[in-house]
């Protein structure tokens, strides 16, 4: 079990799925929210884009019903990206909304439209700023190759003008639940602890990720990348967010962009949650401020999925038991234990070895169907000749874009007995 803060930054462990933004300067050509990074252009090449960025159909709104379709309940905002252009108005660099054609702090906005509907709101911030003349750049990852004319680079004069801009952040717009940092600080002086301690008195009961300066609260893994890392690991035992992209080669707004299916993302999904982990999955807005038809279109149809399965990711303890060699995660709520298939399903069974237990009730979650269960020796397993909990009848073509849960339903004494409590 993971153990709880007992404070304000519990909320983390009650919402779980939320909806992830990366919206910029970048939206305008719509190729990727590193666009300046991976074209390596200079600041004259990249920073006229401020000249274009009037998103007039912005309505945070609409944001916040697409995320609400699909079942999400909190909100992750890019306020400034590696390029450095921020979505506030700070008074710290000129380089931000105020300056764009369209000139209204649209960070205010969300955050305004966020607390009247009670999505709690946390800000994702860049440490490194490709904007800022203080910032080292050097040429190492979200930097520039380095400085340009007039630039001054000098860390703590850097690390000065992150706490003006983070107590902007954390002071001029209400109750802010979480902070994410991004890209990890180290290029800048990881060790310093003052700046999340000056998030922390700002924002009592902020929870903070750990890719940012000091001890963090939570663990980030990303994209699945850090899959192998986690290998043998059944369940979270730390504060972990999963965050994912709706689009494989981008995080913000792209127009050629190739989108993964929803039985991916809801396969992905389900893994993290199974684990106990939360799940942030992103959205890149487009120029206009408006969602891409077809993020909408993949939200609302998790949001269908995730009705029907909602039940598994509330309230339910994870249990670290590999079955099915780890292709299925299990999690538990009194007499009832709920079975989530990390793959497509190949076949309309499955044995869940080690389990030699009887559910008096099978459904599938997904449509509510009753499936037929029984322990007993499959022939596959004639070697071993021993009965394991075989679960049948599940319509497998019909699921194979969704992923699949199992409700499985007991008498309370063999689940005690099982899991020792
Ligand atoms: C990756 C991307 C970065 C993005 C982040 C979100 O690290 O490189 O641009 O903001 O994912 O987690």
């Amino acid at each position: 079990m993971i153990k709880r803060f007992n404070d304000g930054r519990d909320w983390f462990f009650e919402k779980r799925f939320g909806l992830f933004m990366h919206w910029g300067l970048y939206a305008v050509n719509g190729w990727h929210e590193q666009e300046q990074f991976r074209k390596r252009l200079n600041r004259a090449a990249y920073t006229p884009l401020i000249e274009q960025f009037n998103p007039v159909k912005f309505n945070p709104d609409q944001w916040l019903d697409a995320a609400e379709s699909a079942g999400m309940q909190y909100v992750c905002f890019t306020a400034k990206h590696c390029d450095g252009f921020c979505l506030w108005d700070t008074k710290q660099t000129q380089y931000n909304i105020m300056n764009t054609p369209y000139r209204k702090d649209i960070f205010g906005m969300l955050a305004e439209a966020c607390q009247r509907r009670g999505f709690p709101l946390c800000i994702y911030y860049s440490a490194p700023d490709m904007n800022c003349k203080y910032y080292p750049n050097r040429g190492r990852s979200y930097e520039l190759p380095g400085p340009e004319l007039n630039d001054e680079p000098d860390v703590e004069k850097y690390l000065e003008f992150v706490k003006a801009q983070v107590s902007e952040l954390c002071t001029n717009y209400g109750k802010i639940h979480g902070f994410w940092w991004d890209v990890n600080a180290n290029s800048i002086n990881a060790h310093d602890e003052s700046v999340n301690q000056l998030i922390r008195s700002l924002q009592p009961g902020i929870i903070i990720n750990k890719r940012g300066f000091g001890e963090g609260d939570f663990d980030t893994p990303e994209r699945d990348f850090d899959d192998a890392k986690l290998n043998g690991v059944q369940i979270y035992t730390k504060p972990t967010e999963a965050c994912e992209s709706i689009g494989a080669e981008s995080w913000g707004y792209r127009t050629n962009e190739d989108y993964f299916s929803t039985g991916t993302l809801t396969r992905s999904l389900t893994k993290h949650l199974a684990k106990g982990g939360n799940y942030l999955l992103n959205v890149g807005p487009r120029a206009d401020g408006t969602f891409p038809a077809e993020a909408v279109r993949i939200l609302k149809k998790i949001g269908l999925w995730h009705q029907q399965v909602r039940e598994a990711f509330e309230q339910v303890e994870p249990l670290p038991l590999a079955v099915d060699d780890g292709n299925v995660l299990l999690g538990r709520k009194g007499n009832t234990l709920y079975v989530y298939l990390l793959n497509a399903p190949r076949k309309s069974g499955i044995t869940l070895k080690p389990l030699e237990i009887q559910p008096q009730k099978a459904t599938l979650l997904n449509n509510g169907q009753e499936l037929k269960a029984k322990v007993e020796i499959m022939p596959s397993m004639h070697a071993e000749h021993k009965a394991y909990l075989h679960i049948w009848d599940i319509p497998a073509d019909e699921l194979a874009n969704e992923a699949v849960i199992l409700k499985l339903e007991f008498d309370s004494f063999i689940l005690d007995k099982m899991f020792n409590k």
